[in-house]
C-alpha cells in the first residue's frame, strides 16, 4: 500500500511498533506525521475488516491508544521510489477472559490476544505474515500456544497450523480460540 507521504519516515524499522515515536522536529511536522499515521492505520483497519467481511473496522490509532493495544506494522522500505510502502499489520492486547479447559472448568486468565491481523492481498502467502507474527512474539515475549485469538479467519487458522502446529481442541463459549498447550506453564491464571 503506497501513500503520498514517506512511509520510511513514519515507520523507521521493517517491523515498527506504532506509537513508539512520532517523527518531526517541529510541532507542525509532528502534527502532520501523526495525521499520516492515523491515516495509515485507518486504511489498514478498513482493508482488514473488508478481508474478514466484518461490518466495520475494528482498528484505529485512537482506539488502540485508549486500550493500550500494540500495533506492529510491516513495510517494504524500497518500493514507491524509496519512500516505502505498507505490507500489513498485527494488533495485540491483553484481555481478561474466562476460558474452558479440558475438564469443562471456567478459568479466569489474562492472556495476550491477537485482535486483528492483515497482509495486503497482493502480498499474501509470501511469508510476510510469519515475519510480522514472529516479531510480535519476540517483542511481547510470548509463546504462540499461550495466545488467545479473537475470531480467527480460516486463513489465520491455516496459518497457525502451518507455522506453529497449533490447533484448537477445546470449544469456547466466547469468540476467542485457544490452542493445545494454552494452560501449560501459565503464570496469569487468576
Ligand atoms: N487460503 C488459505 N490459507 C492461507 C491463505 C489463503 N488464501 N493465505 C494465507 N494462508 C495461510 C496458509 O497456511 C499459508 O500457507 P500455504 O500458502 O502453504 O497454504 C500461510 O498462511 C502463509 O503464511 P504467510 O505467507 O506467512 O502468511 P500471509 O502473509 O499470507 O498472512 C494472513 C496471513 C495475515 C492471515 C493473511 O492471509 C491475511 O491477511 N488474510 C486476510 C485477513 C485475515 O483473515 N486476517 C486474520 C483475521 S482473524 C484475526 O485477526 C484475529
Amino acid at each position: 500500500m503506497e501513500f503520498d507521504f514517506n512511509i520510511n519516515l513514519l515507520f523507521p524499522d521493517n517491523v515498527t511498533l506504532v506509537g513508539r515515536h512520532v517523527p518531526g522536529h517541529t510541532q507542525d511536522s509532528r502534527f502532520q506525521q501523526h495525521k499520516n499515521l492515523q491515516l495509515v492505520i485507518e486504511v489498514l483497519g478498513r482493508k482488514s475488516a473488508k478481508a474478514q467481511q466484518l461490518t466495520g473496522s475494528i482498528t484505529s490509532l485512537h482506539k488502540s491508544q485508549i486500550h493500550g493495544h500494540h500495533i506492529f506494522v510491516l513495510k517494504n522500505p524500497s518500493s514507491n521510489n524509496g519512500r516505502g510502502s505498507v505490507i500489513g499489520f498485527v494488533k495485540v492486547g491483553k484481555k481478561r477472559l474466562f476460558v474452558l479447559d479440558h475438564d469443562g472448568n471456567h478459568n479466569e486468565v489474562f492472556p495476550l490476544c491477537v485482535l486483528d491481523f492483515y497482509v495486503h492481498e497482493s502480498q499474501q502467502r509470501r511469508g510476510h505474515g510469519l515475519q510480522l507474527f514472529k516479531h510480535m512474539l519476540q517483542h511481547e515475549n510470548v509463546q504462540p500456544s499461550h495466545l488467545a485469538i479473537d475470531r480467527p479467519s480460516q486463513k489465520f487458522i491455516s496459518f497457525l497450523k502451518k507455522h506453529f502446529n497449533l490447533w484448537a481442541t477445546i470449544a469456547q463459549v466466547n469468540n476467542f480460540v485457544i490452542f493445545e498447550g494454552f494452560f501449560k506453564h501459565r503464570t496469569d491464571v487468576v
